[in-house]
């Protein structure tokens, strides 16, 4: 028996990082691809989820990070730096720790989850809070990397999309092919350029007979590649996705355009219950971001797409245990409920009889 050794190891062949680049990993990727009734049921089509909390630091960062912290090191860096909405410095965090790297992160004052906080602090990260928005903290993290002896490892850095689009082959191989459509959140638009890089190679060399279209889904707040225009001031309360100039904009538009793909937006509050539901049909517990794609979808069906007879994949980004505090919000009496040590009081706060 072996366990999953990671994707550089299990990919190595299909990515470009320099030959010889030692891996460092904490055996990212292999994620499970979950089959979802509720979502099946819905469209009359088959849908799956690619959980990609499941990853070492809970978000899909991981991918693109055991990429990019490996070829930092094989070069010699002794200090790395990136700007973050927060899953980003979690997981740099945490590899540059592996690597015996200095990890240094700069985040948007007051808008990271408390979890992400906590990781990128426990791995030794020291953190800088920026008076500006993450669109401003990335602008500062290119400068430092210019100027200073620090590695940038934000997904402007090439490496990073070759660590993530392992993603979309491992789902090509789980499904014995491309599915016919790929729905997921988009931010800074690295994660959805990656896929599209993936699905091609694959389709490429053959081991796909096609590839999906791609549908992306932004915060309503911070929906630049919906209008085509940059967001001075993104806002939204789904934190990871609170980007205004994503750095991959021209190729996510290639991913769509290519694809016969789109972008559209969904609400907070759209965001917030696919969230909710998400838990409560399917068991599977994201952060606000992470369900930006199943907003999406619902969104279509309520429209009056039709996705019956298809094959859907759909990436919920990271894990929901990285921000209790927006999940609970709206919550009150449900977790408000105290009794005595008293059985009969349980059962009448349960409402059982
Ligand atoms: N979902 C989650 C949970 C994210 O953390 C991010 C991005 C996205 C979706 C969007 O992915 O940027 O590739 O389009 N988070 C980055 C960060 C910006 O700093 O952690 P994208």
């Amino acid at each position: 028996t072996h366990q999953w050794r990671g994707v550089i190891e299990e990919y190595r062949d299909l990515l470009e990082i320099p030959e010889g680049t030692a891996a460092v990993t904490l055996r990212e990727g292999g994620t499970a691809l979950v089959h979802s009734e509720w979502l099946s049921g819905l469209t009359r089509g088959e849908v799956w989820l690619k959980v990609e909390g499941d990853n070492p630091t809970g978000s899909f960062k991981d991918r693109g990070m055991t990429a990019a912290i490996s070829v930092a090191k094989h070069d010699g860096a002794e200090a790395v730096v990136c700007a973050s909405t927060g899953n980003t410095s979690a997981s740099m965090a945490a590899y540059a720790a592996k690597a015996g790297l200095k990890p240094l992160v700069l985040v948007p004052e007051g808008k990271i989850a408390a979890g992400k906080m906590a990781q990128a602090i426990l791995h030794g990260a020291q953190v800088i809070m920026v008076r500006g928005n993450f669109d401003d903290c990335l602008a500062m993290a290119k400068g430092l990397a210019w100027d200073y002896p620090v590695a940038l490892v934000n997904s402007v850095n090439p490496v990073r999309l070759e660590g993530q689009k392992t993603a979309a082959f491992e789902i090509c191989d789980f499904l014995g092919d491309a599915p016919d459509y790929h729905l997921l959140p988009v931010g800074n638009a690295g994660n959805i350029s990656a896929y599209w890089l993936g699905y091609g190679q694959y389709a490429d060399l053959g081991l796909a007979t096609r590839k999906p279209v791609m549908r992306g889904f932004q915060a309503e707040g911070a929906a630049p590649l919906v209008t085509g225009e940059p967001f001075p001031d993104p806002e939204t309360r789904a934190t990871a996705i609170r980007i205004g100039n994503p750095a991959s904009w021209k190729l996510a538009e290639a991913a769509r355009d290519e694809s016969g793909g789109s972008f559209e937006s969904v609400t907070d509050d759209q965001i917030l219950a696919a969230q909710r539901e998400l838990a409560c049909h399917d068991g599977v517990f994201v952060e606000p971001a992470s369900a930006a794609g199943v907003a999406g979808l619902l969104q279509q069906l309520a429209g009056g797409t039709s996705y019956a007879g298809k094959q859907l994949v759909v990436t919920v980004t990271g894990h929901g245990l990285k921000d209790t505090a927006t999940a609970l919000e709206g919550f009150g009496p449900l977790v408000d409920t105290v009794v005595d040590v008293d059985v009969t009081a349980a059962a009448e706060a349960a409402g059982l009889r």
